[in-house]
């Protein structure tokens, strides 16, 4: 089937088979690899997106659901100024600890800045409570997702003109 989209703010169209993954179609069909698949079930958030402006997990998404949908991607949001931001703060406190569970994190933070932002530990915690790491924990990334929220106050006039993502 024929599907029309958006993808990384631009409308793309695409040939493909009413089942495939939008894991796979930005992957293979886009050679958007910074989306990742942990566990392909709709549990790890190693495969976050944005979709209308919400994240969801792009490995539980079809291609036959995608018809008229925006899409933002990690490198997308890693261009955006409030993307910048937190990969600064991710830096800062070391919080980047590996390539799998990162652009989930880092995708889940950046709806929470943009749709939040209140420096809250148990509302970040929440924030997150989808994306899954296996090995190192997530006090790092926390630290980091506060500093964001903290950083991103002080300099609100910096962000002021950054169009909410829909
Ligand atoms: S790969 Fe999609 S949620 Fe784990
Ligand atoms: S799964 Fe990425 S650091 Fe643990």
């Amino acid at each position: 089937m024929k599907v029309n989209f958006n993808l990384n703010n631009k409308k793309v169209s695409i040939d493909v088979d009413p089942m495939k993954r939008l894991l796979d179609i930005l992957r293979e069909d886009f050679g958007l690899l910074g989306t990742k698949e942990g566990c392909g079930e709709g549990e790890c958030g190693a495969c976050t997106v944005l979709m209308d402006g919400k994240p969801v997990t792009s490995c539980l998404v079809n291609a036959c659901h995608l018809e008229g949908k925006t899409i933002l991607t990690v490198e997308a949001i890693a261009k955006e100024p409030i993307g910048k931001l937190l990969i600064d703060c991710f830096d800062e406190t070391n919080a980047v600890q590996c390539g799998f569970c990162f652009p989930g994190f880092l995708v889940s933070s950046y709806y929470f800045l943009i749709s939040d932002g209140e420096q809250n530990l148990d509302k970040i915690k929440e924030a997150l409570s989808g994306n899954i790491c296996r090995c190192t924990g997530y006090q790092k990334i926390f630290e980091s997702v506060m500093l964001a929220c903290k950083k991103k106050q002080l300099y609100s006039h910096r962000f002021s003109l950054i169009h909410p993502v829909r």
